[in-house]
């Protein structure tokens, strides 16, 4: 144990410890050991080589190219279950893992949820975590493959969208830029094409009395809050220094 700490260290490791300890719990044989301390001192994340990332005190599967669930986004999911009621329908749009739903889920103890995505990846991932929250996964761009049935519908509508402008993706850390892929975090020039979308179809598919919750950053906050007021929402604007979040909510 001790040498695989060290060996995890020099690598960089700065959790080499509890990763030391995850690793060994996690592999079921020598030679499997052996190929995650190769991953993980090659810079994979170590949430990509056990399979899974620790969300909300849940344990969320994720695979190799999946967007890894960011301890901030927590901050979302917070504010999205004090506004929401047991039994709400839930959009997790963009959902990556499905992490944020099964997290507002779980919180309101029941809930309809609906969780799309446009990667394949992402979606092979979400659908075992939100099957297991009870809830229905869709492949596509947005709303586009949601059936018509949900228009109107959804009392929370949840979005951790891409938001890194193009050009500033060089800046991301390594281990984002090589191991979760492009459409996960790229959002276009000024890094809000997806949002922009999103938004625009938002009050269509909220219930009247529905919500929605997007991610952004501090930077980007106004433009996000501004294109829910073009699309008719009321807005409010929540942080989290503690978490250093973002996030915007539009009420019907
Ligand atoms: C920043 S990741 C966030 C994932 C998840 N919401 C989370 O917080 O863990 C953004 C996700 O949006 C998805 N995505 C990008 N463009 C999309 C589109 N046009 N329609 C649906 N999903 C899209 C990506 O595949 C990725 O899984």
């Amino acid at each position: 144990m001790d040498d695989l700490e060290d060996e995890l260290r020099a690598s960089g490791s700065v959790f080499a410890e509890d990763e030391a300890r995850l690793l060994s719990e996690s592999a079921t044989s020598e030679a499997e050991l052996d190929s995650m301390v190769r991953r993980r001192t090659s810079g994979e994340p170590i949430q990509q080589i056990v399979g899974w990332a620790e969300f909300c005190g849940l344990r969320i599967k994720v695979e190799p190219g999946v967007f890894l669930p960011r301890q901030r986004t927590e901050f979302l999911v917070e504010r999205a279950i004090a506004l929401g009621d047991r039994g709400d329908t839930l959009l997790d749009i963009c959902c990556g893992s499905g992490a944020i739903g099964v997290a507002v889920a779980t919180g309101l103890g029941r809930a309809d949820l609906h969780a799309t995505d446009i990667d394949p990846a992402a979606v092979r991932c979400a659908a075992e975590n939100v099957s297991e929250a009870g809830g229905r996964m869709y492949q596509g761009d947005l709303y586009e493959p949601l059936p018509r049935l949900l228009h109107g519908r959804f009392n929370l509508i949840l979005a951790n969208a891409p938001y890194v402008p193009t050009g500033q993706l060089h800046l991301m850390p390594r281990e984002a830029r090589l191991h979760e892929q492009t459409v996960t975090l790229d959002g276009g020039e000024d890094g809000l094409d997806i949002q922009r979308r999103l938004i625009t179809e938002a009050p269509g598919w909220l219930a009247e009395d529905g919500r929605l919750l997007v991610e952004t950053s501090d930077r980007q906050a106004g433009t996000t809050m501004d294109l829910m007021k073009e699309a008719g929402l009321v807005t409010t604007l929540a942080t989290s220094a503690e978490l250093d979040a973002t996030v915007v909510i539009g009420r019907r």
